[in-house]
C-alpha cells in the first residue's frame, strides 16, 4: 500500500541581497528550520543584469555543512583554501562537502544573455561536521536523463529513477536531486523514501502537485510534502520544469551563523574564533 504524500505548505522565493551586494531569491532559509531538515537553504540566483550579481561571493568560511551548486545557464569561477579552482558551467553540479572548514570565493561571470544557478546547502550530522572537506565536480554530461514514459525527462543528480543512478552517491542524507521536465498534459508519480523530507520547487513553467493535484506551483514557487510514499506532478497548459529534492532527516540541534552551521554555540563560537585566529582550516584537510 502506497500512501501519496500531500502538500504541507507552498512557499515564494524572496528577493534578498548576499555576498557582497549579489541580487538573489531565497526559497527558504534560517527561517524555516528545521521544516525542511536536513536542508538548511535554497537560493535561486541569476539574472539577466550583469550588475545583479558581478559582485558575487568573495572570499567567505563555510563549516559543517555541504554547498551544492547547479548552474542552469552561465558559469561560476570558484577557488578555495585548498588549492582546488574551476569553472560550473551550465548544466554542471559542484557538490561541496565543506566538512571541517573551507575559506572560498564563488564569482558569477558575465553572461552573454542569463545567468542562472541555484545553490542548496546540506546539513551534516555531529559526527561528519569536522570531516575533511571533499569536492565533486560533476559535469552536466556525466548526468544521466531518462524519459519513463512520453512527456516526461528526469536528470538524475543524486538517487536513482528506473534503475538509473545519479553520479552523486556516498552523501549521508542520502540525497535524491532530479531535474524534471513534464510536457503539457503529462503526469508523474514518483516514489520517495519513507521518513525522508520532499519538497518540488519549480524552475520554470505551471504545473500542479498533490494527491489530487491540488496546488498550483510556478517558476519560484516550493511545495513541502507531508509524509508518505510518493508523489504525484502534472503540468499544466506549458511545459513543467521543476526540481524533485529529498534527504533524510538529522534530528540534531542547529547552530547557524551566516555561512557556517553547527549543532552548539560554543562550536559556532570556536570556529568564527578560528578564522579570526588563522588556524580555520585544518591541517588535516589539505
Ligand atoms: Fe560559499
Amino acid at each position: 500500500m502506497t500512501r501519496p504524500r500531500s502538500v504541507a505548505f507552498l512557499l515564494t522565493a524572496k528577493p534578498t541581497i548576499e555576498g557582497a551586494g549579489v541580487r538573489l531569491n531565497r526559497v527558504f532559509g534560517n527561517p524555516e528550520v528545521p521544516r525542511f531538515d536536513p536542508f538548511l537553504l535554497l537560493d535561486d540566483f541569476g539574472s539577466k543584469n550583469p550588475e545583479d550579481y558581478l559582485a558575487g561571493f568573495p572570499s567567505h568560511p563555510h563549516r559543517g555543512i555541504e554547498t551544492v551548486t547547479y548552474m542552469l545557464s552561465g558559469k561560476v569561477e570558484h577557488g578555495d583554501s585548498l588549492g582546488n579552482e574551476g569553472v560550473i558551467g551550465a548544466g554542471d553540479v559542484q557538490w561541496m562537502t565543506a566538512g571541517s572548514g573551507i575559506i572560498h570565493q564563488e564569482m558569477p561571470q558575465q553572461a552573454e544573455d542569463h545567468l542562472r544557478g541555484l545553490q542548496l546547502w546540506v546539513n551534516l550530522p555531529a559526527a561528519s561536521k569536522m570531516m575533511a572537506p571533499r569536492y565533486r565536480e560533476v559535469a552536466a554530461d556525466s548526468i544521466p536523463e531518462v524519459s519513463p514514459h512520453d512527456g516526461l525527462r528526469i536528470k538524475i543528480i543524486a538517487g536513482e529513477v528506473v534503475g538509473v543512478h545519479g553520479p552523486v552517491e556516498d552523501v549521508v542524507v542520502e540525497p535524491q536531486y532530479l531535474d524534471i521536465t513534464l510536457e503539457p498534459g503529462a503526469d508523474l508519480e514518483h516514489p520517495t523514501p519513507t521518513g525522508h523530507t520532499v519538497f518540488a520547487y519549480c524552475l520554470s513553467g505551471r504545473g500542479k502537485v498533490g494527491p489530487r493535484r491540488t496546488h498550483e506551483l510556478e517558476r519560484g514557487q516550493l511545495a513541502l510534502f507531508t509524509e508518505g510514499a510518493s508523489i504525484s506532478a502534472v503540468a499544466c497548459d506549458v511545459p513543467f520544469r521543476f526540481l524533485l529534492i529529498s534527504g533524510k532527516p538529522l534530528g540534531e540541534p542547529i547552530a547557524w551563523s551566516g555561512p557556517i552551521v553547527m549543532n552548539t554555540r560554543e562550536e559556532l563560537a570556536t570556529a568564527f574564533r578560528e578564522y579570526q585566529e588563522g588556524t580555520f582550516i585544518k591541517s588535516d584537510s589539505s
